[in-house]
């Protein structure tokens, strides 16, 4: 196959169901294993302070047994945290975990403590002084850094200013425009031209949220896609078909399977 989009697999979902009960299944790098064994190209993680899902404990365990890429999203600026739940671990802040963790790509999110999910991508303009120092920081420790972002081309000439290898595209907008069927084509080729200007600034392009079997077709076809992420609609999916199913599926959409 000629093209190549690489498939995150976000297990947030998983962790969800697990701490909707004091147990330790379903687990979350069993899950990860089956994604792998699947042909996953990689595993991201939201671990959010108040570890709602993803837990600091989950990051350390699948730290130690990934084989695929670790991609770990967040706020940089999200602080500690005291856990308020027994036998779990306190939230030391998103960087220190980063830090210590050092997974191959860190992307980072502007999404605050009480966002139900990320939602918008960074206002570099507004946001960019602060991200200096920690994409410097990151890249001292050998992570790759990835920026949560919309379309704006402005907005993706200071990420690469600023020394980010990658952005995230915010698909939300286009998996809405997708499902209601309302300016679909002039949506999209905002996102394509982003993938174009990421090529023509040298910036690496990943897309993320909300994206599933129906809409990732059609975004795939953005020649410089390098990574998807895809949690919520995977999970779901797994449901139906199981995840090692659901994961062939989602390779298949990326042109990867036959
Ligand atoms: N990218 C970012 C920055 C996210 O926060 C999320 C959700 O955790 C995703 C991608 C994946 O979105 P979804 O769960 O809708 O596939």
């Amino acid at each position: 196959m000629s093209k190549k989009t690489d498939l995150s697999v976000n297990l947030n979902k998983i962790a969800l169901i697990r701490n909707s009960r004091d147990t330790t299944s379903p687990s979350v790098t069993e899950h990860a294993q089956i994604c792998i064994d699947a042909g996953a190209d990689g595993i991201t993680v939201h671990p959010r302070p108040d570890q709602r899902h993803i837990r600091v404990d989950d990051c350390f365990d699948l730290a130690k047994m990934l084989s695929v890429e670790f991609n770990i999203e967040g706020n940089p600026l999200a602080a500690a945290m005291k856990s308020d739940r027994n036998g779990v671990s306190d939230y030391p802040g998103f960087l220190d975990l980063v830090k210590e963790i050092k997974p191959a790509q860190c992307t980072l999110v502007p999404d605050n403590n009480n966002q139900l999910t990320s939602d918008h991508g960074f206002d570099l303009f507004e946001s960019g002084d602060s991200l200096s120092p920690i994409i410097d920081e990151l890249h001292s420790l050998g992570i790759r850094v990835s920026l949560f972002m919309g379309t704006d081309l402005e907005q993706i000439n200071l990420a690469k200013q600023l020394g980010a290898d990658r952005i995230e595209l915010y698909t939300g907008p286009y998996a809405q425009a997708f499902m209601n069927n309302t300016n679909l084509e002039s949506i999209f080729r905002q996102f394509y031209q982003a993938g174009e200007t990421a090529a023509e600034l040298g910036i690496g392009l990943n897309a993320g949220h909300d994206l599933n079997l129906h809409n990732l077709p059609k975004f795939a076809t953005i020649p410089q896609l390098l990574e998807v992420s895809i949690g919520h609609a995977m999970t779901v999916d797994a449901i139906k078909m199981g995840l090692d199913n659901a994961v062939h599926a989602y390779q298949q959409c990326l042109g990867k399977k036959d």
